[in-house]
């Protein structure tokens, strides 16, 4: 666990980059920073690993205050992913991803063994490119490379900086669900800068949003959406759907057909005070009769969709219209029975859509 209590940071410039920090990053959780240029992300990344020292506060990893920590137990426990992946090139990945692991004195067979195992998480083919060269790799497998050299001496804590921006959108997918699926096997305690919102709610378990130093709101990203603290958040997220709202586009996208078992028509089988569908005797529509009222009257189609069905009640001007089956009238159904569908047909936990 990461905690910080009260921090601050002001560079020898004046600059304030960080102001009143409090934040506990949980066990195992994988939180993304985010917020506009400047913000301070990286200074309170450089933290975590006493690359920069606060100017007030305390950071604790464990329990622990950092400065009780010795400087190389700190680093070789927390990994760190640059944006610019800087692996040595003169040396093959192998001796790459050896690095961290030769200094906490692993043996070779260990080193090698391990090396293999996060190959093979990532996609690549230990026995090809182990032996290659830096500048023998693509841009996306230099960048998995770096990730799992930052993970290879097992580290608690991974800090990742904007590690997957300086590539093109399909390897930066392809690495998204690398680390999804390698935070599901190894359980590390991850914080990931980025500036891409998407990038930020497809990855984390929480989101932290900063701006000018300081955290304007910390949430998962469905709270983060639903309930966004100011105008600032709302303008970050940008036109994001809720929850709710994507369950209620799939329920609409559902046919009528799901709503007909509870309004299976019988003819004759009708109260006349309330709604009805008049037809001639050769089954030809004529209206809707509401309380007595003759409206328009247009079919319902059993294979449209509740969104395009609420669309023609509207045209209609009715409340009761016919379901149709080709020629056939098969059921009616009314506005309410349409609502009721919207309104109870789903559920909404987690941020996971059920119906
Ligand atoms: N070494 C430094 N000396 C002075 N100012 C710095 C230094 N590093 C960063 N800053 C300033 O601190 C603020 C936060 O920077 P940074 O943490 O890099 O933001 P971000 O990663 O969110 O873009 C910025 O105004 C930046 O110019
Ligand atoms: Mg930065």
């Amino acid at each position: 666990m990461i905690e910080f209590k009260g921090v601050h940071k002001t560079y020898p410039d004046g600059t304030e980059a960080i102001k009143d920090f409090n934040l506990k990053v949980q066990e195992g959780e994988l939180l993304t920073l985010i917020g506009p240029s400047g913000c301070g992300k990286t200074t309170t990344m450089k933290m975590i690993n006493r690359l920069v020292e606060p100017t007030a506060g305390e950071i604790y990893i464990d329990g622990r205050q950092l400065k009780d920590y010795s400087i190389h137990e700190l680093r070789w426990n927390i990994g760190y992913v640059l944006q610019q992946i800087a692996l040595f090139p003169h040396m093959t990945v192998e001796e790459n991803i050896a690095v961290v692991p030769e200094m906490k004195k692993w043996k070779k067979k260990e080193i090698h063994d391990r090396a293999k195992e996060l190959m093979r998480m990532v996609g690549m083919e230990p026995s090809i490119y182990l032996k290659k060269k830096p500048s023998e790799l693509s841009g996306g497998q230099a960048q998995r490379v770096g990730v799992i050299r930052a993970l290879a001496a097992d580290p608690q804590i991974l800090l990742m900086d904007e590690p997957f921006s300086a590539l093109d959108p399909i390897s930066r997918e392809g690495l998204q669900k690398d680390i999804r699926k390698l935070q599901r096997q190894i359980k590390k305690t991850i914080v990931f800068v980025t500036h891409d919102i998407d990038e930020a709610t497809a990855l984390g378990d929480r989101i932290c949003l900063m701006n000018a130093g300081e955290i304007i709101q910390v949430d998962t990203p469905q709270k983060l959406i639903l309930e966004p603290r100011d105008s600032f958040v709302r303008s970050f997220i940008g036109d994001k759907k809720s929850p709710w709202q994507t369950a209620i586009d799939i329920v609409a996208a559902q046919s009528v057909s799901h709503i007909l078992t509870q309004t299976a028509y019988e003819a004759g089988d009708f109260d006349p005070d309330q709604a009805y569908i008049l037809t001639s005797d050769d089954g030809q529509l004529l209206c809707a009769v509401e309380h007595g009222k003759q409206q328009n009257v247009l079919a319902v189609p059993s294979d449209m969709n509740v969104l395009e069905a609420v669309h023609t009640f509207e045209e209609a001007g009715a409340n009761i219209l016919p379901v149709t089956k080709g020629e056939e009238l098969i059921a009616t159904v009314t506005q309410q029975e349409l609502l009721r569908y919207l309104a109870g047909k789903t559920e909404v936990r987690n941020g996971v859509v059920t119906q």
